[in-house]
């Protein structure tokens, strides 16, 4: 079982750039080609949030084109750049989303069991996964214990010692914790946000979040104003390999040059 996972997309329109530098949509399509290539193709994409930038339909386009070129199975959970309804819009077969409400969903997948929480918070920067997303996820594992499960959201569960983003943190990261702790099915909980790639303990297993296919956030405490500053850093995404006993990771960066060459002699 391979899960590929791409985070923080911050699509905008053509023409528009996020930040001076970065055309998302350009890293958007290299890691599509990228997942394509891939030597094992995989058997789902995860996309932790952020798919757009200033949240208008236009973007959502735009995302929902690019997503559009992956073959596997796509699974969404929305970021606090992210607005429910315009994304049940913009990805109509998408039926493991709610009609109404939050955007948390379960499915089994081969071996394994994918939960994704919605921790959007309407007008905010943090998140939270919210007492209707705790119980779901609770039942949601409870239902299939001996599933090995990969828990997806936006918001990483745990402080990253960038001050600016721990500001903009996952509020109720504690009873995340203790819900994921009474289940020992949880093989590792995956989250974006930060822009960075970071890997934490947390309720008895692991949890990293994924580079962005934007600007990175840099290490430091911001600039001072309370905003935190960015690199042009190589952007990412990770593979969650499944062998029937453990999830392995790989960080794979989706810069240029990753064609596989020959040594020669
Ligand atoms: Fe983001």
């Amino acid at each position: 079982m391979l899960i590929a996972q791409i985070s923080d997309l911050h699509c905008t329109v053509p023409g528009r750039e996020v930040v001076p530098g970065v055309d998302t949509a350009e890293h958007v399509r290299r890691a599509v080609e990228r997942i394509a290539a891939l030597p094992d193709a995989p058997d789902a994409v995860i996309v932790t949030g952020d798919l757009v930038d200033t949240i208008v339909p236009e973007e959502y386009a735009v995302a929902a084109g690019l997503l559009g070129g992956i073959k596997a199975p796509v699974f969404l959970v929305p970021g606090n750049h992210d607005d429910r309804d315009m994304i049940r819009a913009a990805f109509p077969g998408h039926g493991y989303l709610p009609a109404t409400g939050r955007l948390n969903h379960a499915v089994d997948l081969g071996a394994l069991r994918l939960v994704g929480l919605d921790t959007l918070v309407d007008g905010a920067i943090h998140g939270t996964v919210g007492a209707d997303g705790l119980a779901f996820l609770d039942a949601a594992l409870a239902a299939a214990p001996d599933r090995p499960t990969l828990v997806f959201l936006h918001h990483p569960p745990f402080e990253t010692g960038l001050p600016i983003m721990d500001g903009w943190r996952l509020t109720d990261a504690d009873a995340l914790e203790a819900v994921i702790a009474r289940h020992p099915s949880v093989l590792r909980v995956v989250a974006g946000h930060v822009h960075r790639h970071v890997t934490a303990s947390f309720g008895g297993t692991i949890a990293m979040t994924a580079p962005a296919l934007c600007h990175a956030i840099a290490l430091g405490p911001g600039d001072g104003l309370g905003n935190p500053e960015y690199t042009l850093e190589t952007p990412g995404l990770l593979l969650h390999r499944f062998d029937g006993r453990r999830l392995v990771t790989h960080l794979v960066q989706t810069g240029g040059a990753w064609q596989a060459r020959r040594f020669d002699g």
